[in-house]
């Protein structure tokens, strides 16, 4: 019963491994129907998959389900284990149901492990010491460095003996305050070395936001660094960490030590402010410290690090992740959704202050023993061809990004693509939202040259690890889908009481199991947690998307329900009707968001970026709402089409839906902070164009 959402797979059309990706080639931009359009696997990419075919896929999905214990316990067992959990039949306890007791999920409880250990150590002891674990590439061009697994050992060592000696200690959290240097992940492992918990934020987030983190969360120490250039702007990080440690002082909590990276291409330490006793330069202290550390075994169930990740409501949760599960989970959705070779260079433009940074810049590759690229910068510095440059510079066979970047480089123009080799690309990524089917082929045809599959890996902070993905070399991908379930997932679509809906059925995106990465709590609110997650729909863990699924079994993610539009009755997802508006040729982006209506209760607001040089008109409003008639329905088409030479988005590339909902309703003294935003005089424009 349980394998009947993938059992679909079995009787698609043959011809993986034999039909050219022409579907995508020769449909283009077309307003086919997406839900026939096939794009298979070439016979290379296939024949040398990890998983090549759907049968293959079917037949480790079926054990992974029907036999959990068994399934991962054979995985766990290729890490290394200071003691192995005790040997049950069942490796795992759950209980996602509310109505029978606290909501738990445990896996390998009583074994002894550390992650650090099995990233490093563990790949330097089977031989790969002197292969590069990380590539850094500087927002400079030409300003770059590379750390082996040996080196990389070293440098997670010296800092964890300093945590030491400054009195961290297994279960004592760590706040990490830093830009993509190679110090942040370095930061993480040396955490993780200890026993201790980290908690990275964001370092695009303002000092409110940090204190707020810390107050949470009561860090022996934060780790940052004094400066950071991203494209042609300095950010002062440090006067940041500083002015939040002060907020955290009036709330209640005192940071005792801050250690200090000096990032000298950004600022001199002449010229950072300085706090006696307080703060401790890196470079003066740890490598002092000897390149060994004895390593502190942990629980697979003890704590790993606590990431904050914002509501809908509240203040931001503390998902809370521990070590055993995510380790195993990371590792092999890393492996198998990218399909990974020993051989792959692998960069994954997510910054670490964000989960997907976590679990696959720092976590994941390195658990395989990958060579990871880690980019400082911002990617259309100096140009729109940055990506292509450092793809081409490092050789990059796996390139893993969102659907923002994607849209805003195809709006660029291939030429900035085109310029570069781009050869050694096998794979490509996609992650954060839903992929608009024109931008999937933008990113297949042209930076992929119709060549790599596409992973369009569906998952949240809260899922650790990818949940529904592409597995590349298994079955022909749809453009806009996310296609199946990961091994040891049980996705299901309920309606509005919680029924679980077949076939064709459009829906709450549930998971009906535990999986070895999911979030155990959120930090110091369990009720929360059972409240968000588990109680909307009892049984269920919800995931507060939206999903449908088509008659070939394929998962369709529409957004967030609570980005959902209700117009005179009809559910619209804004993603449905920005991917319509994007399938305009004139459009760029778009971002929709709903306005409150007086007949129909809500309508819609499309704010849209025009391709450069287009001009705007009355005209082309016009066939943009028709783009949507078309492509959805009358009942879809939106109210107001708000041009927006650009639209406000995180340095994540994040668009802030909460601003624009604020503008679209003219609550112009309630935008909020909107200091995390990439270029917030985009606000502005937005508002000045508000009645155009
Ligand atoms: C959305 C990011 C469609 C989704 C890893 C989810 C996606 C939220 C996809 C989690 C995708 C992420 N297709 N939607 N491939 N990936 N999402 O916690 O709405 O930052 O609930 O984790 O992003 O965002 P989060």
């Amino acid at each position: 019963d349980h394998l009947r959402h993938v059992e679909s797979l079995s009787t698609l059309p043959s011809g993986a491994g034999k039909t050219p990706h022409l579907n995508a080639v020769i449909l283009g931009d077309a307003l086919a129907s997406e839900e026939n359009d096939l794009v298979f696997p070439s016979q290379e990419f296939s024949s040398q998959a990890l998983v090549s075919s759907p049968a293959q896929y079917l037949e480790m999905y079926k054990k992974s389900i029907l036999d959990p214990s068994g399934f991962w316990s054979e995985i766990a067992s290729e890490f290394y284990w200071e003691k192995k959990w005790p040997q049950q039949q069942q490796v795992y306890t759950e209980n996602l149901d509310v109505r029978k007791g606290d909501v738990k999920i445990e896996w390998f409880k009583g074994g002894m492990t550390n992650i650090c250990y099995n990233a490093l150590d563990r790949n330097i002891d089977a031989g790969n010491g002197d292969k590069i674990a990380m590539y850094w590439e500087g927002n400079e061009l030409n300003h770059d460095g590379s750390l082996t697994y040996t080196q990389l050992l070293h440098k997670v060592c010296q800092l964890a003996n300093y945590l030491k000696d400054i009195g961290v200690s297994k279960g004592d959290a760590v706040v990490i305050y830093l830009p993509m240097l190679m110090e942040l992940p370095i930061a993480m492992l040396a955490c993780a070395r200890i026993g201790a918990i980290h908690s990275v934020v964001f370092a695009g987030f303002s000092a409110d936001s940090l204190s707020q983190r810390i107050v949470d969360c009561k860090p022996k120490a934060v780790i940052t660094c004094n400066a950071v250039r991203r494209g042609s702007k300095v950010i002062q990080l440090k006067d940041i960490v500083d002015a939040a440690l002060v907020d955290s002082a009036k709330n209640g909590f005192s940071v005792g030590v801050v250690l200090n990276y000096e990032n000298e291409s950004a600022m001199t330490r002449e010229c950072t402010k300085w706090t006696e006793g307080r703060d401790v330069w890196w470079q003066d202290t740890v490598p002092k410290y000897p390149t060994t550390c004895a390593v502190v075994w942990v629980d697979a169930e003890d704590p790993l690090f606590l990431l904050y990740t914002s509501g809908s409501t509240g203040k931001p949760k503390g998902v809370l992740h521990t070590t055993g599960g995510y380790m195993i989970y990371t590792a092999t959705t890393f492996k198998y959704a990218f399909d990974y070779k020993s051989s792959d260079i692998y960069w994954c433009t997510a910054d670490c202050g964000w989960i997907t940074g976590h679990s696959y810049v720092t976590y994941g590759p390195l658990l395989n023993g990958a060579t990871v690229v880690v980019f400082e910068g911002a990617p259309n510095y100096p140009n729109a061809s940055r990506c292509w440059d450092i793809v081409d510079k490092y050789k990059v066979s796996l390139f893993y990004t969102a659907p923002t970047l994607v849209r805003s480089l195809m709006r660029d123009g291939d030429e900035f693509v085109t310029r570069y080799s781009r050869k050694s690309l096998r794979v490509l990524g996609s992650v954060g939202e839903p992929i608009n089917p024109s931008a999937w082929r933008w990113f297949f045809n042209v930076v992929g040259d119709s060549r790599c599959p596409i992973s369009d890996t569906w998952w949240q902070t809260e899922t650790g690890g990818f949940m529904i993905t592409p597995l590349p070399g298994a079955w022909p991908q749809k453009p806009g889908s996310a296609t199946f379930p990961f091994f040891g997932v049980l996705p299901v679509i309920v309606d509005e009481k919680g029924t679980e809906i077949d076939g064709e059925c459009s829906g709450y995106l549930c998971v009906k199991n535990s999986w070895p990465g999911a979030f155990r709590t959120l930090y110091g609110d369990h009720d929360r947690y059972e409240t968000t997650y588990f109680k909307p729909f009892p049984g269920y863990y919800f995931t507060g998307d939206g999903c449908s699924r088509d008659k070939d079994g394929y998962h369709w993610l529409t957004g967030r329900v609570d980005d959902v539009i209700n117009v005179s009755g009809h559910r619209i997802g804004t993603a449905e009707v920005e991917s319509a508006l994007v399938s305009h040729l004139q459009c760029a982006e778009a971002a929709v968001v709903g306005v409150e209506h007086e007949v129909k209760g809500q309508g819609i607001y499309a704010f849209i970026t025009l391709v450069e040089g287009v001009p705007y008109s009355e005209e082309l409003k016009k066939s943009l709402t028709l783009a949507v008639r078309k492509q959805i329905g009358a009942f879809a088409a939106p109210d107001k089409i708000h041009w927006a030479p650009g639209l406000p988005k995180t340095r994540s590339g994040k668009i802030m839906r909460r601003i624009l909902r604020k503008i679209a309703s003219r609550q112009l003294d309630e935008l909020g902070d909107t200091s995390t935003l990439a270029d917030p005089s985009v606000v502005d424009q937005l508002i000045a164009l508000s009645d155009q």
